[in-house]
């Protein structure tokens, strides 16, 4: 019986292929289980576009599971005492973690007041995020952060905030 070499090379070619297209899918499958999670990434950056903020305009996000307040500052609360800001383009932004020093409540902004007040024991921050008045030991912390374009990425410690003083990092 005469042996079809035609069908027999095109067998072969085509389990070939099929072992290929597996070996590679394989790596890929493997290859993609070192990748962190999407969730797990996300839970340890917080990119925040403040392009569109108004000054005096407040926001709360959220970065590893705290609250944080980015209020962009109007010109009277850039020149104020205190000043730690940080800066994006010619604006100048608190940012801070909103957890109060002192057993760990929330704080409120006042804005007619221009300043954090924490309801549980009537700690006060100024609108730097610096303690002013009542029991919190410290200012409000200062979450790590770096600033690309128009963005304030939280999670990653850009120059400005390696020269901040270690007491003021969260
Ligand atoms: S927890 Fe804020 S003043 Fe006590």
């Amino acid at each position: 019986m005469a042996v079809d070499e035609s069908k027999r090379d095109f067998i072969l070619t085509a389990l070939g292929s099929f072992a290929g297209i597996g070996g590679a899918a394989a790596v890929y499958s493997m290859v993609k289980t070192w990748d962190p999670l999407p969730s797990v990434v996300a839970a340890g950056v917080t990119k925040v576009d403040v392009s569109s903020m108004q000054a005096g305009e407040i926001r709360t996000v959220e970065f590893r599971g705290k609250p944080v307040y980015i209020l962009k500052k109007t010109p009277d609360m850039a020149a104020s005492k205190n000043n730690t800001n940080v800066k994006v383009g010619s604006d100048q932004y608190t940012v801070v973690v909103a957890i109060c020093t002192h057993l760990g409540c929330i704080p409120a902004y006042e804005a007619d007041k221009k300043q954090f007040k924490c309801a549980c024991h009537g700690g006060e921050f100024d609108v730097n995020g610096v303690n002013t008045f009542g029991p919190p030991p410290k200012p409000l912390a200062i979450p790590p952060y770096k600033v690309v374009g128009n963005t304030i990425v939280l999670g990653e410690e850009g120059e400005e905030y390696k020269k901040i003083a270690p007491e003021l990092k969260a």
